[in-house]
């Protein structure tokens, strides 16, 4: 039976000993956000408007950080001063309160008041973020890829392979689309993401400020290879990460430097981003070890040297050249050194997945002839 008699609240000493402990763990979370370096949590800020991102984080982490310690703080002492004790009756229950208007109004006016901020905030942020930069910047574009990215500039021809590079403090225009399955393009120093959606383009705009080389990271669930599309990997399973890709700002005179550098090495690249082979490749003094080194780097994450049915995400590649099982290529082809140069020359796309092409493979004519020998080889 509950007994009828006015709620007598029990909060004594230790109650306002407990409410001074939370308010000081509060206001020390509130000063440690305020002030701390927040290298603990991310990288340095490496562009604008990141900065304006970081300050928004350092509020969201003190307001987050208070409320987790007074809800926490009063959960455990209400739980230690008004456990159940021996002496107590079986069917004892707790004092039962019902309505404290001050409480209540308390706790409507200050989760109200903090929303109203973080939402004003927050719209200020996303202006500055995505209306406030500089429309004239240099216009870059980034494709995603299963499994890497590729970049594409003005006036230089075709796609440009591993790394990207920008100019510091020059504003930057950069398109991101897909040319498969969704991805999403990070640098997190610059504190700025961007969906990469096939058939669509999403643009971010900022400005680099410090001379560096870092990470780009997919954050989208891309497929199989995923989580090797980071620059936060370099290596994997003890081997060099091609997946590993990075974003380089330079000084001016570095990235001309460079900029020119792809404008010759592209000049009779095509700019269409479905590249189809222009030449066939001499297979004459193709080196079987050399293959095989450049195997184990470049192709072993997606294939076994396994029978054909063994696959890791492309077909096992042993015996390649005399599977009664698989007379064919992929592609329909017969199984030649030359049909097999013709597929790593040109990528493949087909029922059993994808292969990117020589040019985003950064493979040379020599590095294919060095392939080809190794893969015949396994007989
Ligand atoms: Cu690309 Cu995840």
């Amino acid at each position: 039976m509950v007994e009828n008699r006015a709620p007598a609240t029990t909060l004594g000493r230790g109650f306002w000993i407990a409410t001074t402990v939370i308010a000081l763990l509060a206001l020390a979370a509130i000063v440690f956000w305020s002030y701390t370096s927040l290298r603990i949590v991310m990288p340095p800020v490496a562009a604008q408007p990141g900065g304006e991102i970081d300050v928004l984080f350092r509020f969201m982490a003190a307001t987050a950080s208070a409320i987790m310690i007074v809800v926490a703080g009063y959960l455990i002492y209400f739980m230690i001063a008004f456990r159940a004790r021996k002496t107590d009756p079986p069917d004892a229950i707790g004092v039962q309160i019902h309505d404290n208007h001050k409480l209540e109004l308390w706790w409507t006016i200050i989760p109200t008041l903090l929303v109203v901020i973080l939402s004003v905030w927050s719209v200020k942020v996303w202006y500055a973020i995505q209306i406030a930069q500089p429309t004239n910047g240099l216009v870059v574009e980034s494709i995603g890829h299963q499994w890497y990215f590729t970049f594409r500039y003005p006036q230089i021809h075709g796609e440009i392979t591993g790394e990207m590079h920008l100019p510091v403090n020059q504003p930057v225009v950069m398109n991101v689309t897909s040319a498969d399955v969704i991805h999403s393009f990070w640098v997190p120093q610059f504190r700025l993401k961007a969906d990469m959606v096939p058939g669509l383009i999403n643009t971010i705009r900022f400005t680099p400020t410090k001379v560096g080389r870092y990470p780009i990271v997919c954050t989208e669930f891309c497929g199989t290879n995923h989580g090797l599309m980071s620059g936060n990997m370099p290596t994997w399973q003890g081997k060099p990460n091609p997946g590993a890709q990075y974003l380089v700002v330079d000084t001016p005179a570095d990235f001309e430097k460079w900029y020119h550098g792809w404008q010759v090495k592209n000049a009779h690249a095509s700019d269409a981003i479905a590249t189809v082979s222009t030449g066939t490749i001499s297979l004459a003094g193709g080196d079987a070890k050399a293959g095989q080194a450049l195997f184990a780097q470049k192709c072993s994450a997606c294939h076994a040297i396994a029978p054909f049915s063994q696959r890791v995400v492309g077909p096992g590649l042993k015996g390649l050249l005399d599977d009664p099982q698989h007379p064919n290529l992929v592609d329909g082809d017969k199984a030649t050194p030359a049909n097999i140069a013709t597929i790593l020359q040109n990528g493949y796309k087909g029922d059993i997945g994808q292969m990117p092409n020589q040019a985003a493979n950064n493979l040379s004519d020599k590095d294919i002839a060095n392939l080809v020998a190794y893969l015949s080889s396994l007989k």
